[in-house]
């Protein structure tokens, strides 16, 4: 079975009825894995400083308190881990093992003891409801085969009174842009994410009220989500 497709309704086969209108392209795990085992050499290099001016915007939004818990979803080469504060016990989670070893390789190098990271799907999450008062997905949402399940397991395993700050890349309101990447969704999956998920739709039907929406990195093309879990 083909693991991308351009979306046609008979052909549909990931996720759930509800995802299916957020994104012309379908993935599965399996083939979002094998996209990051070729791509983890290159990834700190390709999506590095690109990226990175929405990553630091993001630890602002997060407001992390001394001693507090953070999770990491989709923490990939662990490119974030040396901003979060000592004091912090971080985790991070990762589909991706090719892409989790260079993140042990940074933990290793510099010496963070407080962060350890998991291979685990971000869909199925394997730690407790309410166990981390941070739930941070940094460039996973369009990722995913099922954005909505991946949000279902942030705010589980989030506190009451937490943060679930989501970065990402969303379709363009602009309608000329926005036909370009729903055009070349098929071809970006080829290099880790769709490039046409649907911001309104995501947030609705993940049923996200976001405190704020700040348009970040070059041209402003990519959001960061921040929202707060109901106490
Ligand atoms: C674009 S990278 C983001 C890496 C990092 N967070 C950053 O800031 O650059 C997306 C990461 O999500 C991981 N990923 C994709 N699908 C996943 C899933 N279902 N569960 C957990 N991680 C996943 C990939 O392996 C990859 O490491």
């Amino acid at each position: 079975m083909a693991m991308f497709s351009e979306r046609q309704d008979e052909k549909y086969m990931g996720g759930e009825a509800a995802t299916q209108a957020l994104s012309s392209t379908v993935v599965e795990n399996a083939f979002v894995e094998r996209v990051y085992e070729k791509i983890s050499g290159v990834y700190d290099l390709t999506f590095g400083p690109t990226l990175h001016p929405g990553r630091l915007q993001a630890f602002e939004r997060m407001i992390i308190a001394e001693g507090s818990s953070i999770l990491e979803v989709g923490v990939g080469t662990g490119i974030n881990l040396r901003h979060y504060p000592r004091s912090c016990q971080v985790v991070g989670i990762d589909l991706s093992a090719g892409m989790l070893e260079k993140a042990r390789e940074r933990i290793a190098k510099n010496g963070l003891r407080n962060v350890r990271v998991l291979e685990m799907d971000a869909a199925a999450l394997t730690f407790e409801d309410n166990s981390f008062d941070t739930v941070y997905a940094p460039y996973l949402i369009s990722v995913v085969p099922d954005p909505v399940a991946v949000v279902r397991e942030m705010r589980r395993v989030c506190k009451p009174g937490g943060r679930i700050v989501i970065l990402n890349h969303f379709k363009s309101e602009n309608a000329v842009l926005s036909k370009i990447e729903t055009a070349i969704s098929p071809l970006c999956v080829h290099i880790g994410f769709k490039s046409d998920l649907d911001l309104p739709r995501f947030l609705e039907q993940a049923e996200l009220r976001p405190i704020s929406i700040d348009k970040v990195n070059l041209l402003s093309m990519w959001s960061l989500v921040t929202c707060v879990k109901d106490a």
